[in-house]
């Protein structure tokens, strides 16, 4: 029996009263039905010298929670300034954000460190380790060196971009050459895989294997697209409920019957938001009668507050959201109401279900899961418009929305208007296509297949799998590991990013 050790920087233990937002969403069901170890940073940090080398381990259903603490050096360095002030803004093809500094590469490198060495007395034979996120890319590499040899997948929930740009920043080379010691490695788009394998052998001397895979140190790595998915009609439920809620129906009410744009976010430079306030500035000067006749609600939770970017950026959306409520506001009406903490998840469902347009337009995004709950929440007789940006992961499932591009305030304003005047049929016949899309996945397919492909990257035949395959994902039959040699033979010419197919697992 194959117990699931899922790896991730944030760990929803019970203790931990934080939340690992959308990667816990897409892990909770998973854990919950199947067990397991969950190990990670306990969302603690103490002072220098305060920390124990042991992972503190509780149990929460039927998952074990296994976490350490962070020092504040380790929490400024690893998380603040190398995973969310260098990696996250890079990996997002935004480096002009990016402020480099090696000392928190080498803190990032010591804290992935360090979770392996308290991960591993964890470790039993036949695990399944499950690693998750740019906060963690050395960690398999980290392992082996511990002489780790379980099987380990490592999937990315954020973009990967093109070897060039990942090259702005000194480590990517040994970082990517670090991931490669997974057996298979996950991405949300087949963008972000053909721009890894790009990467993969351009800087870290990879080569091409069969399949979607490439060897490197001897080894052979799988790569597979496994877009993150929501559980829709349960979300749908939440948000009929909630209409009736007393958040929700004093917001109904606050309208005054005004047609309501949302967004909905974490306060994050990728997300798009001065350029979305600046598509609404635009809708209000082209079209001067919506003036009076629609509302923008703009939640953008504050997140991250120790990177300058994020606190720059809400200083900026602060001065731009006051501009334009001065600028184009009226003593009776207000064009914008921005909240900048978050709100609970399922009022923010009910919400969703009130407005007529949904506005997701991040610059650059892994997936996004409002994209999908936003769909999820509409009323199918009368459902809004859902508005997207063309670079979100989401658009390539997603394409009956309004797709736009986020950098054109112009093609903003025109969705944004094309998306309130849409007749009913339109707006059903759209919103049928987008169900249709999302209705019959669930985070627990989507994990089930991650561990399906895991299994068969690693040939772990011999033990049988405590995780049912879903249909689709049939494992083959045990077949033993071939030499390396007649592997390389197979060596083919034709291009990653035709071969990589969204929505399939690869080997
Ligand atoms: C994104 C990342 C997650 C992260 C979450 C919240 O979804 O992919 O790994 O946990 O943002 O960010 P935070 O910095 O608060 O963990």
């Amino acid at each position: 029996m194959n117990r699931l050790v899922v790896v991730s920087n944030r760990v929803p233990a019970p203790s931990a009263g934080s939340q690992a937002g959308g990667l816990a969403v897409a892990l909770d069901g998973l854990m919950e039905k199947h067990g397991g170890l969950w190990f990670g940073w306990s969302g603690a940090v103490m002072p220098d010298g305060a920390t124990g080398r042991a992972a503190m381990v509780e149990r929460g259903g039927a998952v074990d929670y296994a976490t350490i603490d962070l020092t504040q050096e380790e929490h400024d360095r690893y998380y603040n300034a190398f995973s969310n002030g260098v990696l996250w803004p890079l990996l997002h093809t935004m480096p002009e954000l990016m402020q480099y500094d090696r000392r928190d590469a080498r803190v990032y490198r010591e804290v992935n460190a360090r979770m392996a060495a308290a991960l591993q007395p964890l470790l039993r034979a036949g695990d399944l380790i499950w690693v998750h996120d740019y906060h963690l890319m050395p960690l398999a590499a980290a392992l082996r060196a511990r002489g780790v040899r379980n099987p380990i997948g490592f999937f990315l929930h954020i973009p990967f971009c093109a070897p060039d740009v990942l090259a702005a920043a000194p480590e990517m080379t040994e970082l990517v050459r670090e991931m490669l010691a997974a057996d298979l490695i996950g991405f949300q788009t087949d963008n972000d895989a053909a721009n890894f394998a790009a990467s993969a052998q351009m800087l870290a001397g990879a080569v091409r294997g069969p399949g979607n895979s490439l060897f490197f140190g001897g080894r052979r790595v799988r790569l597979g697209v496994f877009p993150v998915e929501i559980e829709a009609r349960g979300f749908a439920r939440t948000a009929l409920e909630m209409t009736a809620s007393p958040a929700v129906r004093r917001l109904r009410s606050s309208l005054d019957g005004q047609r309501l744009i949302l967004g909905v976010e974490r306060l994050d430079p990728t997300k798009g938001l001065l350029q979305r306030l600046a598509g609404l500035r635009r809708l209000l000067e082209k079209r001067q009668d919506w003036c009076g006749h629609v509302t923008m609600l703009q939640i953008a939770a504050m997140s991250r507050k120790g990177v300058d970017s994020y606190r720059a950026l809400r200083a900026a959306l602060d001065r731009e959201a006051g501009a334009l409520n001065a600028d184009l506001g009226e003593p009776y009406w207000q064009p914008l109401r921005l909240v900048a903490h978050a709100v609970d998840r399922a009022v923010v469902a009910g919400t969703m279900r009130l407005a007529r347009v949904g506005l997701v337009t991040p610059l650059r995004d892994g997936m996004n899961l409002v994209a999908k709950e936003f769909v999820a929440a509409q009323d199918p007789a009368d459902p809004g418009v859902l508005v997207l940006s063309r670079f979100a992961g989401a658009a390539r499932q997603l394409e009956a929305a309004l797709l736009v591009n986020p950098h054109d305030p112009d093609a903003m304003a025109d969705a944004l208007d094309t998306g309130l005047r849409m007749g009913l049929e339109e707006r059903q016949a759209r919103w049928r296509a987008l169900w249709a899309a999302i209705q019959h996945r669930s985070p627990l397919v989507w994990g089930r297949s991650f561990v399906a492909a895991l299994l068969r990257a690693a040939a772990v035949h011999t033990v049988e799998p405590v995780l049912a395959v879903p249909p689709a994902l049939e494992l083959p039959r045990a077949t033993p590991r071939r030499p390396m040699e007649r592997v390389g033979a197979e060596i083919e010419a034709a291009t990653l990013a035709a071969m990589v197919k969204p929505g399939r697992v690869l080997n």
